[in-house]
């Protein structure tokens, strides 16, 4: 090569080096989403962070309270360069919710057999798929299901009486999330798999637990215990160049950072776990003469459920809802789901169904501790239920006061305080022209303590979700959508209405709860959820009447 050429090939290369180095950072202004959304009012986006420092800084759901109160019901912002369109009215929710039924999702940042599984995962499949997995889902949710689930459901709680019952005994204060959080993944545990996770600290057998139980447990610990982007470097930089994903995907396979691997061990022992489970229980199934199909063998196998001895739970048990999986069929084919579809669906289920659960109880408990005067009454109707009475899903019914505070502690914390939706079509949003598969949010947190749609909306204020009083028919119902709207709405909302309910009754059937000082207003921890930072730490102590029987 003379020396003239090899000028002109360092020549190219610098252009190039410069050109790529143009193209970076004209795309971290990502001009193209700004022009189009320039008419829609919201923060000036900084270049390929966005508005994400101001969203770190104070957290997504005290932000976008911010925004919304600055910019009104419709405004834009941009998660790093990726623009999003946020609503926060009841009409304007009600609108994204109903008409798009897309679930955006998030680049992956896994290849292979990791990128496979999650595609059959509820919240991401979409159309037909979609159809036919939360049909197979439905059964769970059944009022025969739930029956049997609550007999499991009040099990978990006596082994929480047990560390409430220690911590009245001492008079100390103690952290009763922690606890509740234990207590919520024992019911996702049995009502998914028949099989006893051993969680709580009370349980005789959580000492010397199955070590395949432990495991679990701490694979389910890890996947919690971090953000969804800042467990792995390689999470963060598929956020921040989402067009970069399928390098990024390579890179993540070669070299993987920490958390990275911690992730992947977290997420194989849980996959390797259920799929364990479902062969072992395909080979039941397998053996079972003359299988019974639809409704009979829900009803069926839900009694199996609730009438089987609960002692012993290594495999999947008759009625659980993998069980219920395994005997469904998947529209689109025809034939049954495979194992990993439904090893995914048990994934998911011990995601979705156990922090969020446990987080709403967290703040239902704070709000009470702090309010004894609404505790008072809480009490006064369990009173009236029976202080000794085991509730079944039924008599459910016979506790508005219990849901109603519940409801109440959904709308001031509610765990999923933003709702994320991908355009289905090129529409309309409040005179705004929106294209198709642009992200757009919610702002539930925002909307609901909003004094537009709320009287005193920062108040503890249950009567508001109390039938024939003034303050319930001051309230907007669309106002109110902590478990989302339209067909993707939260599958679970029954179940864990149950199992809140249940854990409230009997907690109350025997204590009362007072709150350290200090705690008020709640530090919140904000990550994909809401949930207390530093727990709720409260003092127990026994109803007089429970105390003379001790
Ligand atoms: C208080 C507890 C819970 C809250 C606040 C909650 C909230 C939510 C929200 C906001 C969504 C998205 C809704 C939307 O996009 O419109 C959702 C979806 C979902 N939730 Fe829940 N959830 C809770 C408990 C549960 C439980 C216990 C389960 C399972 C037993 C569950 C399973 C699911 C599933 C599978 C989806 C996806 C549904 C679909 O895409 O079709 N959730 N949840």
């Amino acid at each position: 090569m003379s020396d003239s050429e090899s000028r002109a090939g360092l020549g190219y290369g610098q252009l190039a080096f410069i050109l790529t180095l143009i193209a970076i950072i004209v795309y971290g202004f990502r001009p193209v989403h700004r022009w189009r959304l320039r008419k829609i009012p919201g923060r000036r986006p900084k270049w390929f962070t966005g508005t994400l420092l101001e969203l770190r800084k104070r957290g997504a759901a005290r932000t976008h309270q911010i925004w919304a109160r600055e910019y009104g019901p419709i405004y834009k912002s941009f998660g790093g360069s990726r623009p999003f369109v946020f609503v926060e009215s009841p009409e304007l929710v009600r609108q994204v919710l109903l008409t798009n039924t897309y679930r955006p999702v998030f680049p992956s940042i896994w290849l292979g057999k990791e990128r496979e599984f999650d595609k059959a995962n509820i919240l991401a499949v979409r159309g037909e798929k979609h159809r036919s997995l939360r049909g197979a889902w439905t059964p769970m949710f059944f009022s025969g299901s739930l029956e049997a689930f609550s007999a499991l459901m009040n099990e978990a709680t006596d082994l929480l009486l047990l560390s409430v019952a220690a911590a009245a005994k001492s008079e100390k204060y103690f952290d009763i999330y922690q606890a509740i959080g234990r207590m919520t993944l024992q019911v996702v545990g049995t009502t998914a798999f028949g099989v006893d996770f051993h969680t709580q600290e009370h349980d005789p057998a959580a000492k010397d637990c199955h070590e395949d139980s432990e495991r679990l447990q701490e694979a389910v610990a890890q996947i919690f215990s971090v953000n969804a982007f800042s467990f792995s470097a390689w999470a963060v930089v598929s956020l921040l160049f989402p067009v970069l994903a399928p390098l990024v995907r390579v890179l993540a396979l070669l070299l993987p950072d920490r958390g990275l691997l911690r992730m992947k061990a977290a997420r194989g022992t849980i996959v390797n776990s259920v799929a364990h489970l479902i062969r072992v229980h395909r080979r039941t199934l397998e053996k079972e003469a003359g299988i019974l199909n639809g409704e009979k063998a829900v009803q069926t196998t839900t009694r199996q459920l609730r009438e089987g001895t609960m002692e012993v739970r290594r495999g999947v048990q008759p009625g659980s809802f993998i069980d219920l999986l395994m005997r469904a069929k998947d529209k689109t084919t025809g034939k049954g789901f495979t194992d990993m579809e439904i090893a995914n669906q048990g994934f998911v289920l011990v995601l979705a169904g156990y922090e969020t659960t446990g987080n709403a109880l967290g703040f239902a408990l704070y709000l009470l501790a702090a309010h004894p005067e609404q505790q008072a009454r809480l009490v006064e109707e369990v009173r009236r239920f029976g202080m000794d009475r085991r509730p079944s899903y039924e008599s459910l019914e016979e506790l508005p006061f219990v849901e109603a505070c519940l409801k109440e502690a959904l709308r001031l914390y509610p765990p999923a305080p933003t709702h994320i939706r991908q355009a289905a079509r090129d529409q309309e949003i409040a005179g705004y022209r929106i294209q198709k598969d642009q992200w757009i949010g919610c702002a539930v947190y925002a909307m609901h303590r909003d004094p537009k749609y709320w009287q005193a909306p920062e108040e503890f204020i249950p009567d508001r979700f109390m039938e024939g009083t003034p303050e319930a028919a001051a309230v907007n119902p669309d106002a109110w959508v902590p478990f989302g709207g339209g067909v993707r709405a939260c599958v679970g909302e029954k179940f864990a209405m149950a199992e809140a309910k249940i854990t409230l009754v009997r907690l109350f059937q025997q204590y009362t709860f007072e709150l350290k000082p200090g705690q008020e207003p709640l530090e919140l921890r904000n990550t994909i959820t809401l949930s207390p930072k530093n727990g709720v730490i409260v003092k127990p102590s026994l109803h007089k009447s429970a105390r003379m029987e001790e």
